[in-house]
């Protein structure tokens, strides 16, 4: 038995100037609703229904620092200042309720413009977006199309590049101006940062195509540009698909040298995802199954030695809890679990420290549901959990 004291979920956790105060976080989950980028009523209350719920730390959708470049043409945006105060309300409503808020700073790149899920999940076609009056534009690093499905991407000019990382840049300024607690940077899923780590979207002869250290060579600048202007006593997550799954491609040994190259470059936290380079890809990759991307964050957690977030099919508080446990992650998101039960962080804190209270809710809703707990407990016994 080791004399190591037992981490768990429920545990707080400080990372630089911020203690969450336990291990739960919500994923980002892109929403659909923006108009021009801007918060409405619809993400004051969804998000209001997870800042509520328990957890520590809530992170914003994939939130586009380039207008030409969303995921999504109704994602949230950060390309300019008048998208401040929407975020602020999300970030003030947060702090005044116990959680921190986080924002995931994107630019889709080749795989830009999507439709939402419940309309196919489809790329848009350049009419499809063209439709919608804004100006969009698929870049990459090489003009390689993310699949059949998707537009050949212009490939971009290294003084594109710079302008891209500028927008990173002013994106970040512009989520502490907000408020925000933490950024992450999304390098995952195909778009634009995760297409130059990946041998198959990047076959670039210059300085940042060609052998993995070129290839990696725009991820760190990026991280080492927004984390010189993102207050040093704030966090900075990067989200990166830890493999793209497919013969040849970037890999989980690739990963955990970027990892270290990033930490050296001031990321605090991988957030460890997988896979959705292209779509022929995303068919053929990781094989899904519960906790499927937890041993990808074991593994940069240990050979890397940076602190992890862990998410991917984790639904019970007990597996989170024992991939806490067992030194697999010092974080766990959520995404799915928390949309069919904004209160799953609560409801984890209950289980799991034996609670017979409710003090993981907001005290409006506590002091009543504790008061009704012995007359539910005489009515319906133990089934009143
Ligand atoms: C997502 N996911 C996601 N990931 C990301 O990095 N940025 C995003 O904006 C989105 N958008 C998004 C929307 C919706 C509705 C879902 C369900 C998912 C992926 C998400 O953050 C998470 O990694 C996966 O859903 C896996 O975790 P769960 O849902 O199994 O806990």
């Amino acid at each position: 038995m080791s004399d190591q004291p037992v981490n768990t979920l429920l545990q707080p956790f400080t990372l630089r100037g911020l203690t969450l105060k336990n291990r739960m976080v919500i994923s980002p989950m892109c929403q659909h609703a923006a108009i021009d980028g801007q918060v409405q009523d619809w993400h004051l209350v969804h998000y209001g229904k997870f800042i509520l719920g328990g957890a520590a730390l809530v992170w914003t959708e994939s939130t586009a620092i380039a207008s030409d470049s969303r995921v999504g043409i109704a994602d949230l945006g950060i390309w300019s200042d008048e998208h401040i105060d929407g975020l602020r309300k999300l970030a003030d409503f947060a702090h005044s309720n116990g959680a921190l808020m986080g924002v995931q700073l994107a630019h889709a790149g080749r795989k830009a413009f999507s439709a939402p899920l419940w309309e196919g999940g489809h790329a848009l076609s350049p009419d499809e977006i063209t439709r919608s009056e804004i100006s969009w534009r698929r870049v990459g690093p090489s003009a390689i199309a993310a699949s059949s499905e998707w537009s050949t991407p212009d490939a971009l000019t290294v003084a594109e590049m710079a302008e891209i990382r500028q927008q990173f840049v002013d994106a970040a300024r512009r989520a502490d101006a907000a408020g925000m607690d933490a950024i992450e940077l999304h390098y995952g899923h195909g778009y634009l940062v995760a297409s130059f780590l990946s041998p198959h979207a990047n076959h670039r002869q210059d300085e940042y195509g060609g052998t993995r250290e070129n290839r990696m060579r725009y991820a760190v600048e990026i991280a080492t540009a927004t984390r010189a202007v993102w207050p040093s006593n704030k966090p900075l997550f990067v989200r990166l698909s830890c493999i793209d799954g497919v013969e040849g491609g970037w890999n989980l040994d690739d990963s955990v040298i970027l990892a270290r190259e990033l930490k050296a470059a001031g990321i605090d936290v991988i957030d460890c995802s997988s896979g959705g380079l292209s779509e022929e890809v995303k068919r053929s990759n990781v094989p899904r199954g519960i906790g499927f991307q937890v041993p990808f964050s074991a593994e940069i957690r240990n050979s890397a030695e940076i602190v992890t977030q862990a998410v991917g099919l984790i639904v019970s508080p007990e597996h989170a809890n024992e991939v806490i446990a067992t030194g697999q992650a010092d974080l766990i998101a959520v995404g799915r679990a928390a949309l069919r039960n904004p209160y799953w962080p609560a409801e984890a804190y209950r289980k799991l420290s034996d609670s017979d209270g409710f003090e993981a809710w907001p005290e409006r809703h506590s002091a009543w549901l504790d008061k009704r707990q012995p007359m539910l407990r005489r009515f319906v016994g133990d089934e009143a959990n």
